[in-house]
């Protein structure tokens, strides 16, 4: 067997491995539900597998979507206490609970990228028209509740909703997240990986400051932002969003839904005119703004360089790709989610320096896009390079390629399947 299928059927087998029927599970034990961008990642990789079901994963998702748009970040399916926090501290009232925060916006771009590959558009196109205002009434929820200003960007109200969860983004900010009052609770996380991985015990309590702090606000999005002390525009998150938002334009328009095309369009307009002041000329990348400050962080997190994924201009890609170069002098493995130079730097820690490869995947599908082939290309084999040693972790440490957090991990092993496979169908 070639080395691409050896990896291919290795991969194929965690998909089978943490496939619940209607929608995948990240990984056993640690995470034992279905997780919003997880699963419109995981679709991608799917379409290799079985193409009705990769569709099925995203409907899923979508089937919990809430009555003002939100599609939330967890959706517990089943009970298990293996995870904390479970249904019960979220109390979010749904028919089948879910968490109250929501992830990144990723569905546009994979709804998108699984129709441009369909085999038989007939068959797809009820499916995908049911699918279409779902995903633009998310996206009409976000500006209507996380940009109450208009400026064209999106607040995070929850480090956990950036998908980036414990980065080092967050830190300055989670200051003023206070950790009085919080209810005793049991972490189980770090009894499933490594606590030295996992996030610390105090952010872990503002985490869930402020999940019992939108629960006393009843969960309604209509009030959460202003009351939240934290809320960060991240220009990864937002440029997920700004993506989502083009796809789903282009794909509306080929299906003749015309109001959600121009909606949309208008979306990416404003909010790709609006990263222009995330952009740092001293960092070559884009950075966070706490909106509660007004004021840039100084933290060169691969957030900033994830946003090469939305349309940015060719010159800022391309710094983008002359700043990923830079990394890969510092780390045996690319791209570290934070710069080996900041002192802050944790090789092992979730979010604060590993390698994730769907960060990968995205920054490199970007760059690719704008013409920076050989840093793309480069990307994609760091990755697969951290497969051949270390196999489907969750996360990889970028100096030694150990791996990290979760096995057998389900998005991993989708974006494996897409690496090895860049033009199947497209
Ligand atoms: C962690 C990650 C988040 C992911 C989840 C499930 O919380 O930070 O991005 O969605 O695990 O894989």
């Amino acid at each position: 067997m070639s080395d691409v299928q050896t990896l291919s059927r290795d991969a194929v087998d965690v998909l089978r491995e943490n496939d619940r029927g209607n929608y995948t599970v990240p990984t056993k034990g640690l995470y034992p539900f279905q997780w919003n961008w997880d699963s419109c990642l995981t679709a991608l990789g799917l379409w290799h597998v079985d193409e009705d079901r990769a569709w099925r994963e995203i409907e899923t998702l979508f089937a919990h979507q809430w009555p003002d748009g939100m599609v939330p970040h967890i959706i517990f399916h089943v009970d298990d206490d293996g995870y904390f926090p479970g249904p019960s501290i979220w109390a979010t009232g749904r028919p089948t609970p879910t968490s109250g925060i929501t992830q990144p916006p990723v569905a546009g771009f994979a709804v998108r990228r699984l129709w441009d590959r369909a085999r038989n558009h007939d068959v797809l196109s009820r499916r995908v028209k049911a699918l279409l205002p779902k995903v633009a009434a998310w996206h009409r929820w976000f500006f209507a509740n996380r940009d109450p200003q208009g400026e064209g960007l999106v607040a995070l109200l929850h480090p956990w909703e950036s998908g980036r969860d414990n980065s080092i983004d967050w830190d300055e900010a989670f200051e003023r997240v206070p950790t009085e009052g919080i209810a005793p609770y049991i972490r189980r996380d770090t009894q499933h990986a490594a606590p030295a991985h996992r996030p610390t015990k105090d952010q872990y309590d503002r985490y869930l400051w402020l999940v019992e702090h939108f629960r006393g606000l009843g969960w309604d999005n209509a009030k959460l932002h202003d009351a939240s002390p934290f809320q960060i525009v991240d220009p990864g998150f937002n440029a997920i969003l700004l993506r989502s938002c083009t796809d789903l334009a282009d794909l509306a328009e080929a299906l003749g839904e015309t109001a959600i095309a121009a909606e949309n369009r208008e979306f990416a307009r404003r909010g790709l005119a609006g990263m222009e002041s995330l952009w740092s000329s001293a960092r070559g990348q884009y950075l966070c703004r706490d909106r509660t400050t007004g004021a840039l962080v100084e933290s060169a997190s691969i957030g900033g360089l994830l946003a090469a994924f939305a349309a940015i201009p060719g010159g800022r890609a391309r710094t983008i790709a002359a700043t990923i170069e830079t990394l890969a002098a510092k780390a045996r493995f690319i791209v570290p989610s934070h710069n080996p130079d900041d002192p802050r730097f944790d090789a092992r820690r979730y979010w604060r320096g590993p390698v994730w490869l769907i960060v990968n995947y995205m920054i490199a599908d970007g760059l690719a896009r704008a013409g920076a082939v050989a840093t793309a290309e480069r990307i994609s084999a760091s990755s697969l390079d951290l497969i051949r040693e270390s196999g489907f972790a969750e996360y990889y440490d970028p100096t030694d390629g150990a791996p990290l957090g979760g096995g057998s991990f389900t998005w991993t092993a989708a974006m494996v399947l897409e690496i090895l496979n860049p033009r199947t169908g497209a």
